[in-house]
């Protein structure tokens, strides 16, 4: 019988600690070498500052948990409203007639059943990295009580991947007032609060305490969210309210999704022991059985994975087998802000990266712009290209906030879109009433608008309060300043080669620049290369403006985006842009292309110019370069095949019983690509690096399979596989 997995590339010994075989024998889930109060059933902090708490609130305190309007659906489809009640101190769902946790102390009860149900802390002991993944966020109560126990007892390296679906996320002041229950939380509840990225439906990822602890909240109904998960479960908490009140966890479709997520030796704990989850567990290939449960439950379920199910694989051509590296080296090719994006987050791995840049520094090409904005896509109806936006942007600021605490480079001062064709504003009423929450995206009058810019606008519009702009030489300085990173400028690299064990990039001579087993193109315009000439890429020139602050009557206090858009800047010269020549591939400083976008400033803001405008005088070029497009405006990120190869393969992969053949030929080992990123690189690759990072690193992925599809190189190819024509 498979023995619980240890973490990943582990190289600790779980069965050495023999805690397994006590519970395989029957015993109580181990309790050798618990921190105090695991298993133990500790006393909660003191009752009479539970009391003093929640004086304030009356026994049965309503909370709404969303900003949205009860029972709305979201883009997804899913309603994410939900009302909470505190009755005995403790969180109760009215709709599905449940506490979150036990009344008798919920930190002991997440202690007893779910970590020392999975064997936790033990397994821990020597892991690089170990994932669980959980139904049922709620509170977070186990989420904070497993990183507590992981920040105490797992290896400082370590890195632990806390994974949980929640089809009703929690409003941030409701989850403070439940930690505020467990004082001991305090400093841990806080740290999540501040990265919560709110009740938006989607995957989102947390990085916290400084990377020790990464936490993707996949925010949606478990089947589908579970679905649409890419991940090596090491342990699952199954804790999705009692099977009879709350029957769409306990599923087939949502068990049959657990054991897919599985692997020999994967565990789970639930407090639950109801017999047709029993069944379905035993179905999905876990050895279970009952153990004693907590406080006066007598019972509750634990089990370990002894063969994983017999699952179809999905969509093969995306798949990247996840892989062992024989050191933990990259070559980034470029300089951008997708390539230090990479390195930033390979580095923060730990890797050691070396970025190889032509031009004698970095952002000297695409990401050289003075300043750019950051803001969500937001589409009058639900797409993947709206879907993939939000959460970038949700990223984004969680990135920004701990790389930019002081703000030195950016500036959260909102975005103001403004309706000035009835076509912009029916636009905005339709964006306007989807049940989008007031932090993200309102819809303003024509007076608000003013009052927001300080600036005679004169039209209506969308304000985005936590958008804002950005100083992208700053920021790239920042990511690549890192003990881990190299960069190496005036590399310009003319080849890259495999020599059967690592990627060669070489310069103009031949001569090897630098050798390591992974190779990432982030090269921008530049994609020339063999491996990488068949991608579908629109090149598209931008130019944007200077605007001296003396022809403006103000300057606005947050970015107006009109016909282009209006960058305030915090002194020197305002920034008005951009320009969009499609198909263009040559980047020339020109002076129509300032004209163009002084003259859309001046039909779109009158009232803003102190007088009439005069191109010659206060206006100059700011930036010019060329943007790379892609056929569905989505970036290509992930892993590169080798198109003729995966052509080759295609028709076994239809066959239902496939397996990829050894070696993964399709994908040459370590070859990835960062690109595409067209007129929001800035706003998305940030997401990019951290799904590349996570990619590269074989760890959960941070956004949906169908996104990760929908960025993937191979995705145009494979649509013209599937259509007969590739
Ligand atoms: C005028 C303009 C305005 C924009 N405004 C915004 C905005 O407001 N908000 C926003 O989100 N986005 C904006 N964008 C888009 C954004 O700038 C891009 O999406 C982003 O910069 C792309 O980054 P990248 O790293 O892919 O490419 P790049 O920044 O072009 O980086 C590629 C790097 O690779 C290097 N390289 C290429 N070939 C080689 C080689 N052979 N060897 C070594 N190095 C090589 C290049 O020198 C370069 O440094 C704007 C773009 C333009 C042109
Ligand atoms: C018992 S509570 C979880 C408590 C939580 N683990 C904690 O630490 O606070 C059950 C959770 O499951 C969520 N839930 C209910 N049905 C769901 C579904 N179909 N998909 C995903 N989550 C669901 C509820 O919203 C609730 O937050």
């Amino acid at each position: 019988m498979p023995q619980p997995a240890a973490g990943s590339m582990t190289s600790g010994n779980w069965t050495a600690t023999g805690s397994w075989h006590c519970w395989q024998a029957g015993g109580n889930p181990p309790r050798t070498g618990l921190p105090p109060g695991v298993n133990s059933g500790t006393v909660p902090a003191s009752p009479a500052e539970h009391t003093r708490h929640f004086r304030t609130l009356t026994s049965r305190l309503w909370l709404q948990s969303t900003g949205i309007p009860t029972r709305a659906k979201t883009p997804l489809g899913h309603r994410t409203s939900l009302k909470i009640e505190f009755i005995d101190n403790t969180p109760y769902s009215p709709q599905y007639r449940d506490v979150y946790f036990s009344r008798e102390d919920g930190l002991a009860e997440a202690r007893h059943v779910f970590l020392a149900g999975n064997c936790l802390p033990e397994r821990w002991a020597g892991c690089s990295s170990f994932t669980i993944a959980e139904i049922g966020f709620g509170t977070g109560l186990n989420f904070l009580a497993t990183w507590q126990c992981w920040s105490r007892y797992a290896p400082a390296s370590a890195r632990l991947h806390f994974v949980s679906v929640e089809k009703h996320p929690l409003e941030s002041a409701t989850l403070k007032a439940c930690h505020a229950l467990f004082p001991e939380l305090g400093s841990l509840s806080r740290e999540l609060r501040a990265a919560w990225p709110g009740t938006l439906p989607g995957f989102h990822r947390c990085i916290l305490d400084g990377g020790r602890v990464t936490l993707t909240l996949c925010h949606g109904d478990a089947a589908d969210a579970l679905r649409e998960l890419v991940a090596g479960v090491d342990c699952w908490y199954l804790d999705g309210f009692a099977p009879a009140r709350n029957p769409g966890v306990w599923n087939e479709r949502v068990l049959r999704e657990v054991g897919r997520l599985g692997r020999p030796g994967t565990t789970f704990a639930t407090f639950t022991v109801a017999g047709r989850v029993r069944r379905e567990l035993t179905a999905q290939g876990f050895h279970v059985r009952k153990t004693p449960g907590f406080g006066s439950k007598r019972e509750m379920l634990v089990g370990v994975m002894e063969a994983a199910p017999a699952c179809r694989l999905r969509e093969p051509w995306f798949r990247t087998l996840s892989m062992q590296f024989p050191a933990r080296d990259a070559i980034v090719v470029g300089a951008g802000i997708a390539g230090v994006q990479v390195a930033r987050h390979l580095a923060d791995r730990g890797w050691s990266v070396t970025v190889l840049e032509r031009h004698g520094k970095p952002s000297m090409e695409a990401s050289g712009s003075p300043m750019a904005v950051f803001s969500p896509l937001l589409t009058t109806r639900p797409s993947r290209e709206e879907q993939y936006s939000l959460q970038s942007f949700v990223y984004l600021l969680h990135h920004l906030k701990a790389l930019d605490p002081d703000r030195m480079f950016h500036r959260r001062c909102g975005v103001l879109e403004l309706s000035m064709t009835d076509e912009r504003r029916q636009r905005a009423e339709r964006v306007a009433s989807r049940p989008l929450p007031a932090w993200l995206v309102h819809p303003v009058t024509g007076e608000q608008a003013n009052a927001i810019s300080s600036a005679e606008c004169g039209f209506p519009g969308l304000f985005y309060p936590e958008a804002g702009w950005i100083r992208p030489g700053q920021w790239i300085q920042r990511l690549h300043s890192h003990p881990n990173i190299t960069l190496r400028t005036g590399s310009a690299v003319y080849d890259a080669g495999h020599d059967g064990t690592a990627w060669q990039a070489l310069d103009g001579n031949g001569k090897v620049l630098h050798t390591a087993p992974v190779l990432v193109f982030a090269s921008g315009r530049s994609m020339d290369w063999r491996q990488t000439r068949w991608l579908p890429f629109t090149p598209v020139v931008g130019q944007s403006t200077f605007i001296d602050a003396g022809m403006l009557r103000v300057r606005p206090d947050c970015v107006i985006r009109h016909h282009g858009h209006l960058l305030p800047g915090n002194g020197g010269p305002l920034l008005a842009g951009s320009t969009y020549q499609r198909g263009h591939g040559k980047a020339v400083a020109d002076p129509a292309a300032d004209a163009e976008n002084l003259t859309g400033l001046e039909t779109s803001l009158p009232g803003l110019l102190a007088e009439p405008a005069d191109a010659g005088r206060a206006v100059s070029t700011a930036h010019c370069a060329v943007r790379m497009s892609s056929e569905n405006r989505l970036p290509l990120v992930g892993a590169l095949p080798d198109p003729e190869r995966l052509s080759a393969e295609y028709p076994r992969m239809l066959g239902r019983n496939y397996r990829p053949p050894a070696g993964n030929p399709v994908y040459p080992p370590g070859l990835y690509i960062s690109a595409a990123w067209g007129s929001r690189g800035m706003t998305n690759a940030a997401l990019g690096g951290e799904l590349l990072a996570s990619l590269i690193c074989g760890e959960p992925l941070p956004l949906q399979a169908s996104l990760a599809h929908a960025t993937h190189p191979a995705r145009s190819l494979v649509r013209a596989l599937k259509r007969g024509t590739g």
